[in-house]
Parts: structure tokens; sequence; C-alpha cells
């Protein structure tokens, strides 16, 4: 068999929190060093997703208009990547969780949607957000457009030059995207004088979308985030549990092996969480985030508080950064050109749970192309960072002869990201391996932020 399906019935109806089973996260803090609470956040966020983010419950549950949503493509498929391990001639088992089945064409709808509803609930009219690639930005839009919200979408300038059928796609589900910096803001119009000829950065246009929000007199504005937030893990938490009621049809004990790309941490989470609750209670299991070489924020940043934006709006977080100020080179995985990782997502590498791996751009291309010609999809740019990983795994249970099980995220397919496979297929691509120097002195600016120093 190649594909493993649930039915609606079999949907999870309960998310997985991590946060239950490992030790105390460092908490958020503002610039001086006091723990955030959460009447601080509450004009940025509502206070029911507040709760999410600060719960230490393990199972929380899912309200039903959300699953009604849901169903408009979940249960998502779990495949058997068969023509792939064919052309590798691997004993590898290699099998994927397909989250281009939704819509908006990735992972990210599974908590627009739950956000979207969590604001509507608290009386909130107008979502405000940021998007890299445009697939976050475009499930948002189509969540708001489904519970009747406004959406505005700051998306990254260079990503709105290079796919721009994302943002007619966020047109279609009634949202206003504007490419970032912008003249809309005053965090976008300070930039722009400084630098009027910037890619921009996830961390600009997060400002402008926060900057947004909490200008808003009525109060019915909030900002969403698409990655890095507790909340935001929590949602995604479904594919995990489906994938694992899937390799019991599929016969399959707890996988050897589980990867997902990270560009804040969400897709990855997602799938791995429910089976790090297994990896915490005994099994044996690799875990393995993947991220770009241009943008390696969990293998060669640090340790440290640091803002999750650029014009340092919001708290400042626990988390591996490269520094908030960082503006990665214009890769084509859009969505992976983020300076810090979701705190929980770190707290995993601290405790020795997962181990992070970095890929080129070249090489991932590559490694979409396989894809494509063995098993028939174009992927995502971002989602090629998982691919390259199982080819090397699927490759080394070759050399070794064992008869590994793979598991990943597919997290989205790449139809609206042509225009970056036209530059690879004519020769125009290059590598951006981040020069030390670089890193160095984007680091240096955080050096002094309150709390770092107690980190490692
Ligand atoms: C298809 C796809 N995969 C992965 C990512 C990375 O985000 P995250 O790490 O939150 O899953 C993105 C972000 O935009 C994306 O669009």
């Amino acid at each position: 068999m190649r594909r493993f399906l649930l039915g609606e019935k079999d949907i999870p109806k309960k998310w997985y929190n991590l946060v239950a089973d490992l030790p105390p996260l460092e908490p958020p803090i503002t610039p001086d060093g006091k723990p955030i609470t959460p009447q601080m956040l509450a004009s940025i966020f509502p206070m029911n997703l507040i709760e999410q983010e600060i719960s230490r419950q393990r199972w929380i549950d899912i309200p039903e208009e959300i699953l009604e949503i849901l169903y408009r493509w979940r249960p998502t498929p779990l495949c058997r990547a068969k023509y792939l391990e064919e052309f590798l001639k691997t004993p590898a088992r290699i099998y994927y969780k397909d989250e281009s089945f939704s819509p908006p064409g990735s992972h990210k709808p599974n908590t627009a949607v739950a956000q979207a509803w969590y604001n509507r609930q608290f009386g909130i009219r107008k979502l405000t957000t940021e998007t890299g690639a445009g697939q976050w930005g475009s499930a948002l839009a189509f969540a708001c457009n489904l519970l009747g919200l406004e959406c505005k979408v700051y998306m990254v300038r260079i990503s709105y030059e290079q796919k721009p059928l994302r943002k007619i796609m966020m047109q279609i589900w009634n949202a206003d995207c504007v490419a970032s910096p912008s003249n809309e803001t005053n965090v976008g119009r300070d930039i722009l004088k400084r630098m009027p000829d910037t890619p921009g950065s996830l961390g600009i246009a997060i400002s402008e979308a926060v900057e947004e929000a909490i200008s808003d007199k009525t109060a019915k504005t909030r900002y969403s985030l698409g990655s890095v937030l507790n909340h935001v893990l929590l949602h995604q938490t479904i594919i995990g549990l489906e994938a694992k009621a899937q390799l019991r049809i599929a016969k399959e004990k707890i996988p050897d092996i589980i990867i997902g790309c990270a560009g804040g941490g969400s897709n990855f989470a997602g799938l791995s969480f429910p089976f790090i609750y297994d990896k915490i209670n005994g099994a044996k299991i690799e875990i393995i985030p993947t991220e770009p070489t241009a943008c390696p924020t969990m293998t060669r940043g640090i340790f440290a508080y640091d803002f999750g934006d650029a014009a340092c709006k919001t708290p400042l977080l626990a988390m591996y950064t490269l520094g908030h100020a960082f503006i990665p080179p214009p890769i084509h995985a859009g969505g992976l050109r983020y300076h810090g990782m979701a705190p929980l997502v770190c707290q995993a590498i601290n405790e020795g749970i997962i181990s992070a791996r970095s890929y080129n751009q070249l090489q991932c291309y590559e490694s979409a192309l396989l894809w494509a010609k063995t098993e028939g999809a174009i992927c995502a740019p971002e989602t090629s960072h998982a691919i390259a990983c199982v080819i090397e795994e699927a490759q080394k249970a070759k050399e070794e002869g064992k008869e590994k099980v793979i598991l990943f995220n597919y997290s989205g397919h790449g139809l609206m990201d042509l225009a970056g496979y036209k530059k690879y297929l004519s020769g125009e691509l290059t590598d951006y391996p981040l020069p030390e120097d670089e890193l160095q002195k984007s680091l240096r600016l955080i050096k002094g932020l309150p709390g770092t120093k107690r980190m490692r």
C-alpha cells in the first residue's frame, strides 16, 4: 500500500502540548529583564490564545467548530514514497505526511483556522500578520475569509517580488497584502529611509504587523503569528497525532527517524512532538529539524534571549538566534528565512532530544527535482530541506544495510514557487553559506540584552 487514510471520525479531538512533558521553559521577558505577564500581551493577542500559550496541560480539546473547518482537507494522507525508495535502492521505508493537501497548499491553515476562530470568539474583527514565502499569509487570508475577519498581510519584499501569485491568492480570500518594509508603518518608513534596497526579512514584517495591531484605537485588531509560539506549535500537533494512527494502519512501529524543515519550527514540531512524547518515555527515535546554511539558526546561532522581530517590539524569547537584526540572504525558501526558532524546539535541542542539520540551497533543489521525477509532486522550497535530509538518511540506511523507517513532513507544494525552480534549471542559483564575520557582527548586537548572560 502507498496511501494510509483516516476517516473524518478518526480525526484527533485534542492537541498535544509538549510543555507538559519538558522541564519549565525560560519565560519570555521584557527589555528590562522582567517576566512577561499575560496582561502585557493583551494588546497583541486575544486572552484565550494567551491562556493556551502559557498552558501546561498535556491535552487540549479542539473545538468542534474548528474541526468542522479542518474536515475540508483533514485528515491528510500518510503516503509511502515507494518510487523514491526504488530509485535510491534503499532498504529504508520512507513515509510522508502530505500537508500540501490544504486549500492554501501547506500545513499553515491548521493554526490559521484555530487562531482566527479564537480571535473571533474574543470579539476581534481584524488580524494582521507577516509572511515570508506567502504560505502563511495565504493560510491566514483563507481562514479569516471563512470566519468573517479582515486580514492584513505584510509580505517580505523579496518574496513579494519572487512569488506574485501568492499575493493573488490572498486577494481572492479578501486579504490586503503589502510588501514589507512598507510606507504604512513607522517601522517600515524608518527602514526604507535607512535601507531603500533591503530585500526585507520576517523580523521586519513582524514589527510592521505588530505595530498596526497595537495602534488600533478601537482595540478590535490583533496580531497573528504563523510559527514560533507555543500555541502555534500546539495547533500543528494534529499532524503527528494523525501520523501515529496511520503508521499503525501501515503496520509500522514508531519510526527510526523523523525529519521536518524548520523556519520558526511549527511543521517540524507538529509532526515530531507527539513522537517526542514516546522518546521521553523510552522510544529510540532520531529526530532532525533541518534548516538552510544561509540562515543556520539552530546549527550556528547562540541560545540567548532575543527579540522576535527586527524593531524590538515583541517580548524577548529564550531561543537559538542569529540576532534580531539579521537579514538572511534571498534564498527561495522564504519561510525558512527567520533569525530565531520556537523556544519549545530550542528546549528540545538543549535537552538532547533532537539534533538539527543544515543544507545548501543547490542540494535542496537537486533533492526537490529527484522527488518530482520519482514521486511526481513539486515541493515547496522549504520542504526540499526535509527531502535533502531524507535522501541522505535513506542512502545511509543502504550503506548500513538497515531497514529503517523514515517519516517526514511534506509541509507544502511548490506550485506558486516555480520562479525559483526556473532559476535553478537555468543555472542562476547559488549557495549562500553564512560567512562567520557576518554572523558575529549580527550576534554582537544582542550580547548586551538582559538575560543573555544566563544562557549558554
Ligand atoms: C511549505 C512551508 N514549509 C515550512 C515552512 C517553515 O515554517 P515552520 O518552521 O513554521 O513550519 C513554511 C513557512 O512559510 C512553509 O511555507
